[in-house]
């Protein structure tokens, strides 16, 4: 078994984060998304990794992840030259997938549960697919399957205007090597691109059998800035651990389970957790409430922030309130003194607010 890993795209939805850098590496509890991704297929026992990359930047995704020697894995980088859908990835991957089945993980997508799991299931059963369902409130925005009592896939629809149930596609496949006859038989869509449930649709077609699990823990697709902020609070409260490794002075209190990094500073300052706060950063006068991940290099002084991801470098001064917001690298916040109200904003790299 191997797998791919998508982190190629477009990243609209998260702009201007995505302007200056790839979605998947955004950092959720001060690690890039992708980086559990691989962990978890790490943990199925995968040791063949393929990561589709974009031209535009593909170059950074490998400097940060590497060769996967620090998982213990190989892992070759896969450019597709236009982002074309998940089934164009699949396409472009067919020289490295060869005649193997393989997990297909979106590298933007965070499971609440392994994979090991369905690996196991995939290879004691043999089928053509595994995909992965979860209820969704909203079954319109997603691609949806119909399914019968024992699991077995009778239809997927892209973003159905009738939903035939509310059981959407999250962004976990394992499939056999037929998936690539099912991709050659496909046409791109109206919106020109090769669909993964275009597909799988056209597996079923070919009286292949697509088998499908529906997962009762949390499923989170990180792509717009609400549903990273969830993403970030949810990781934080299930899997943060107390670790203090910066200084802390008597003046400060410390409630809940709070990571505090190498070098980092919290003085005269409430911190609430779940909470990170990353290697060399300063808090100073302030008060960090829960599901706030601090990166690296941050100083916060004389400021109020929580629910929030404050990427490294950044530098908050004077502000009553902040929440429910995304600031990334480098971005220097300073107090309007006229203004009062809570602030909820999503800002991009090198930004520099007056508020
Ligand atoms: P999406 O979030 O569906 O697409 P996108 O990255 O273009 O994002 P946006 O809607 O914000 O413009 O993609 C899911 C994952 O798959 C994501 O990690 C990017 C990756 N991907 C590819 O690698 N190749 C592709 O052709 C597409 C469409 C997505």
């Amino acid at each position: 078994m191997k797998a791919i890993i998508l982190s190629g795209g477009k990243g609209t939805r998260l702009r201007p984060i995505t302007h200056t850098g790839a979605k998947q590496l955004v950092p959720v509890a001060n690690k890039p998304i992708l980086f559990y991704c691989v962990e978890n297929i790490v943990q199925a026992g995968i040791k063949e990794v393929g990561i589709i990359i974009s031209p535009e930047t593909g170059g950074e995704i490998q400097d940060v992840v590497g060769d996967g020697s620090r998982w213990g894995i190989s892992i070759k980088y896969i450019v597709q030259d236009i982002p074309g859908g998940l089934a164009h990835a699949i396409k472009t991957a067919e020289d490295f997938l060869k005649d193997s089945s393989f997990v297909m993980y979106l590298g933007d997508n965070l499971i609440g549960t392994r994979i090991d799991g369905f690996v196991k299931d995939f290879n004691a059963k043999s089928p053509e697919a595994l995909i992965l369902l979860k209820e969704v409130d909203n079954p319109k925005q997603f691609g949806v399957a119909d399914v019968t009592e024992e699991g077995k896939v009778k239809q997927l629809i892209e973003k159905p205007e009738v939903p035939p149930s509310n059981l959407a596609l999250v962004g976990i496949y394992i499939f056999s090597p037929r998936i690539h006859e099912a991709i050659s038989r496909i046409k791109p869509s109206e919106r020109g691109e090769l669909e993964i449930t275009d597909a799988i649709q056209e597996l079923i077609n070919m009286d292949c059998r697509v088998e499908s699990f529906v997962l009762d823990m949390w499923w989170l697709d990180t792509g717009k800035k609400d549903d990273l902020l969830t993403a970030n609070g949810t990781v934080l409260d299930e899997w943060l651990k107390t670790d203090i490794q910066g200084e802390v002075d008597d003046e400060s209190s410390v409630f809940g389970r709070v990571a505090v990094g190498k070098g980092a500073i919290i003085k005269n300052s409430t911190i609430r957790g779940p909470v990170i706060i990353g290697d060399n950063s300063v808090v100073d006068n302030s008060y960090i409430g829960p599901y706030t991940s601090v990166g690296e290099g941050v100083k916060i002084v004389n400021s109020s922030v929580e629910h929030s991801v404050i990427m490294n470098g950044s530098e908050l001064l004077d502000l009553e309130r902040l929440e429910e917001s995304l600031i990334g690298c480098r971005v220097k916040i300073h107090e309007n003194k006229t203004k009062h109200k809570a602030l909820r904003l999503l800002l991009g790299d090198d930004s520099v607010v007056e508020v």
